[in-house]
């Protein structure tokens, strides 16, 4: 392990969190903005779909599936979790222009039902990440706690699929701000405290969250869901590995992301009261 990759590990194990790394240029990041923004046009007028290209971008657009691949991503990903590293998934948090939407205090591993927690987030931010814009919030230290009790509020505000919110108190005066320019991601560990306020702001808030795992991992019930090897091997096969999309939003890779949600809703409304339809 090179020095970089070795002190991103340390700060990792103490803060379970590390931002800015720099990943894409602020060019290729409004590039791969309007290719996204170009697949929410062409699909406006089919919910559906739309949801799956805002929660699977990079099984149905090929310039999300290369960030996930991206020699900077990957690298700061094995720092954490090894050689061997999976794409659990990936998805968009978008919070439009001046829209009251937040994200409640969470961990993310709580319903996803893994069995354990070598996971890491890499979020990478399309357009300014800012305090008025709704950047995500971290405690320093929190992913050191294992996963809390949370409750299920289904706010309508709240983009988590159940308003999935921590129930014991957070010292909000610890958080830090995550700011991230276009084309800077954070990484953070999937038991840290985080969460992010509104978007005051006259322009869209969009981060691509991509999931990163071993493929020691694996789900504690349920049918094996859809993966992509980022690099490495996978020596277990406790999930159904995928090639990257056959063409841009093509009907086929619509059809297999379509069932593979079938599948990963089976886990993660596990429990809940209600569901929802908004984003994992
Ligand atoms: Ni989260």
């Amino acid at each position: 392990m090179n020095h970089i990759a070795s002190s991103l590990k340390a700060d990792y194990e103490r803060d379970g969190f590390v931002f800015p790394l720099d990943i894409l240029s602020a060019a290729e990041a409004a590039d791969l903005r309007a290719d996204l923004e170009a697949g929410e046009a062409a699909l406006a007028g089919d919910r559906k779909r739309l949801g799956m290209l805002r929660g699977y971008p990079a099984r149905l657009l090929p310039s999300f599936d290369r960030l996930t691949r991206h020699p900077a991503m990957v690298a700061a990903a094995a720092a954490i979790l090894g050689p061997d590293v999976l794409v659990w998934g990936s998805g968009l948090f978008i919070k439009e222009a001046n829209s009251p939407h937040y994200v409640s205090w969470h961990q993310d591993l709580t319903y996803w039902g893994l069995d354990r927690a070598d996971e890491v987030t890499l979020w990478v931010a399309l357009s300014p990440a800012t305090v008025a814009s709704g950047c995500m919030r971290f405690v320093p230290g929190s992913h050191r706690e294992r996963i809390l009790p949370h409750a299920d509020s289904f706010g309508a505000d709240n983009l988590l699929s159940r308003g999935q919110e921590l129930a014991v108190a957070v010292d909000e005066a610890q958080a830090v701000d995550v700011t991230l320019a276009p084309g800077q991601a954070s990484l953070h560990h999937g038991h840290l405290f985080h969460a992010s306020g509104p978007n005051t702001t006259g322009d869209r808030r969009i981060g691509a969250a991509i999931r990163y795992i071993t493929p020691a991992m694996r789900a504690r019930s349920g049918p094996a869901t859809e993966v992509a090897l980022a690099t490495g091997e996978d020596r277990f096969g406790h999930f159904a590995i995928v090639p990257p999309p056959r063409s841009r939003m093509d009907a086929a890779d619509f059809a297999a992301v379509a069932a593979d949600i079938e599948r990963r809703e089976t886990i993660l409304y596990e429990g809940a009261a209600e569901a929802g339809n908004r984003q994992s």
